[in-house]
């Protein structure tokens, strides 16, 4: 019914590493060719969990949103934004929460799953508990079609699908919705409007998703149709009220392939990370004492590589042929771990390179990342708004 939105938050924990490139930030790059993005820093997500320690929070956030344009996410293509200065998203908040059943929230799996994980904070407040809400509204606010996330946040997302249905089905039924539908089918000409009737009792009746999606292409091309006799319609095609809210769709994220300097998952908890302005003589060090086989005491031993994290890193790094060159050469002892190394310190070195040269752009004129913010805002704004006034009218509070 819209432009196909992408949507994704990440909560700001200072400057990233290579997992959260491999991870997430070479997902965004790819996405923005295709659909128009929306990414921003989830600043009030981070309050839920950490409500007494604001004073990183600012310095998080820009150090993070630092490293997404540098590691490629493209102003002009995307919009990168801060969650707080968009203020709507609290508005549309406010406004679910009228409508949330506290056992929707309750039963949410992270919430008990993190109170239980991080049993040091104090989770037992109210923002706790509205964390999935808070992220519906980041969602639905911008009527986003994919949410491109981990496998942790799923049942968030899950959660807001039932939101979004459960709004629609509150609110888009107004006073003589049928009539109103009927008559807004008219407005597009006889002849469109005998083939929209025809494709939504294909669909209805014979349950044709074709005949639905030609029905819905066809009501993308009236834009001289009036918006509202649009959201109608498209509601309509499917035998419900208004779709006022869109219902997104998880775009799951594979977990990175990138194992941290430890072997276990990157994370700067574990203390195992490369980040991506580390500079080149800590990337080299930091590289060459990495943990091996631990079979391969002296040189003179072979090893297993499916025994160590190095082989992780060419697995992501290596060509076929290198990684046949490392296989051969660690079983048989014809290599040294420092030779088998060399060429992942190459890679990464190449891979950074270009990140941090213009992370450092934004380090040393800040301005350059926050005029990048402010006009995402803007336009994030600009999104927002168109919703919220759909949302306030079917809610009763259109004052003007
Ligand atoms: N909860 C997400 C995380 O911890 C961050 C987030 C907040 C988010 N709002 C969102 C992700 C909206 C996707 C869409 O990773
Ligand atoms: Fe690991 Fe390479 Fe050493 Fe084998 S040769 S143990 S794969 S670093």
């Amino acid at each position: 019914m819209y432009e196909t939105r992408v949507l994704s938050g990440m909560r700001p924990t200072g400057s990233l590493h290579l997992g959260h490139y491999h991870g997430v930030l070479k997902n965004w790059v790819r996405l923005q060719a295709e659909y128009t993005c929306l990414f921003f820093a989830a600043d009030w997500h981070a309050l839920t969990t950490d409500y007494e320690n604001p004073g990183e929070l600012q310095k998080n956030t820009w150090d993070m949103v630092i490293d997404w344009p540098a590691a490629g996410v493209d102003p002009g293509q995307s919009i990168m934004f801060i969650q707080s200065q968009v203020i709507e998203h609290a508005e549309l908040h406010l406004l679910l929460s009228m409508m949330t059943p506290l056992g929707w929230l309750e039963r949410v799996p992270t919430y008990k799953d993190q109170q239980e994980k991080l049993a040091d904070r104090d989770l037992a407040t109210y923002g706790f508990l509205g964390y999935p809400l808070l992220q519906s509204a980041d969602i639905l606010i911008y009527r986003a079609r994919y949410v491109p996330v981990g496998e942790d946040q799923v049942p968030h997302v899950e959660f807001t699908r039932e939101l979004a249905r459960r709004f629609n089905h509150l609110y888009g039924r107004e006073p003589g919705y049928e009539e109103k539908a009927k008559a807004a089918v008219k407005k597009m000409g006889t002849k469109k409007a005998r083939l929209l009737n025809e494709l939504r009792t294909k669909f209805l009746q014979e349950g044709d998703a074709q005949a639905l999606s030609k029905a819905q292409a066809l009501l993308d091309e009236q834009q001289n149709l009036p918006r509202g006799d649009r959201e109608r319609l498209y509601g309509w095609l499917e035998g419900g009220g208004k779709k006022i809210l869109v219902e997104p769709e998880v775009l799951l994220t594979e977990a990175p392939k990138l194992p941290g300097l430890d072997g276990q998952k990157m994370s700067k908890s574990y203390g195992n990370t490369i980040s991506l302005r580390e500079d080149p003589e800590s990337v080299a060090k930091k590289i060459r004492t990495m943990p091996t086989d631990p079979a391969r005491v002296k040189r003179s031993d072979p090893g297993n590589p499916e025994k160590c994290p190095v082989w992780e890193l060419h697995k992501v790094y290596s060509g076929e042929e290198r990684k046949k060159w490392v296989w051969q050469g660690c079983t048989t002892a014809g290599i040294g771990c420092l030779e088998c190394k060399q060429p992942v310190i190459e890679a990464i070195q190449a891979e950074l390179a270009p990140m941090r040269e213009r992370a450092q752009a934004y380090v040393d004129d800040p301005t350059l990342v926050k005029n990048i913010v402010a006009d995402g805002c803007d336009k994030a704004k600009r999104l927002a708004a168109e919703t919220m006034r759909d949302v306030r009218e079917a809610m009763g509070l259109s004052y003007t």
